[in-house]
């Protein structure tokens, strides 16, 4: 854990906070437009809410938007890696999620439930799973063991809200990528079985190797092969048939320097060149 990192989030907090008796708004009320400095959310344009990101570094609040664009209703039936799906990194690591084992010492990354942050439009999901209390859990840990104070919740609690939204949203998509530290025997099987997730299942056999096109919306919503899983145990795939990552995925450098148009480098795990 990075004190550095603490720092600077508990200056970024207390900064956003401060009493704003001589501010000026620089846009009408109402009507103030993403980015814009606000002070509250009525001042900011439908769709867009006021506040400060610690995680960026904003010392002051900002109007910022709260729902993506749902992709399938732009235009439907192209191959799913034709998409961008949101996605969020610790889903489940959640500021207010009550404890259920004591207290907690560990980041925080949302805060949005996972309910609500599919409404407003996350389509895929970074889960740690790890065993724990004779289950399986959403961690945010190290070590490749959940303890007490970095547990968040029973995984099967958020896989039923994201079996819930698949069951009610026949046309949507759902990918979760697991940061698999599960050892139980079948445990990952047995877990999204009882989440009945299995029967929206993308099989591996229907997965590219290549880096070639994915099936289209229109096939995966007809097949209902509506819930692409990744885990990060390559041994997994042949044994549970569970997609290993770094076989499909391609993803750039985590942090500012993935963000670089010009180098666009890859994290060290992805299989494909870099794609400008
Ligand atoms: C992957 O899963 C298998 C089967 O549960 C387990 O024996 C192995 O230790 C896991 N590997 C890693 C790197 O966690």
């Amino acid at each position: 854990m990075s004190s550095a990192f603490v720092v600077i989030l508990a200056a970024a907090f207390f900064f956003g906070h401060l009493p704003r008796s001589s501010y000026t708004l620089p846009c009408s009320p109402g009507q103030c437009q993403l980015s814009d400095a606000c002070t509250n959310s009525r001042e900011c344009s439908r769709g867009l809410f006021c506040s400060a990101c610690a995680a960026d570094g904003d010392a002051a609040s900002a109007c910022h938007r709260y729902q993506a664009t749902d992709v399938i209703s732009i235009k439907g039936g192209l191959a799913f890696n034709k998409y961008s799906w949101l996605t969020t990194h610790n889903s489940f690591a959640i500021l207010g999620e009550p404890s259920q084992t004591g207290p907690r010492t560990t980041f925080y990354n949302q805060e949005d439930t996972v309910t609500d942050q599919l409404n407003n439009g996350v389509r895929a999901f970074m889960l740690d799973m790890y065993d724990f209390l004779h289950d399986i859990w959403l961690c945010h840990s190290f070590g490749g063991v959940c303890y007490g104070f970095t547990a968040f919740e029973p995984a099967i609690n958020t896989l039923k809200e994201i079996e819930l939204f698949l069951a009610s949203n026949p046309s949507e998509i759902i990918t979760i990528f697991i940061e698999d530290y599960v050892t139980s025997a079948n445990g990952l099987t047995k877990l999204f079985t009882a989440a009945g997730l299995k029967k929206y299942w993308f099989p591996v056999s229907s997965m590219p190797k290549d880096g070639g096109d994915w099936l289209t919306l229109t096939e995966m919503v007809s097949r209902n092969y509506r819930l692409l899983v990744f885990t990060s145990n390559i041994t997994k795939e042949s044994s549970e048939a569970i997609a290993y990552n770094w076989r499909y995925v391609n993803e750039n450098q985590y942090g500012d320097s993935g963000m670089q148009s010009q180098t666009c480098t890859n994290r060290a795990e992805s299989v494909f060149k870099c794609q400008e």
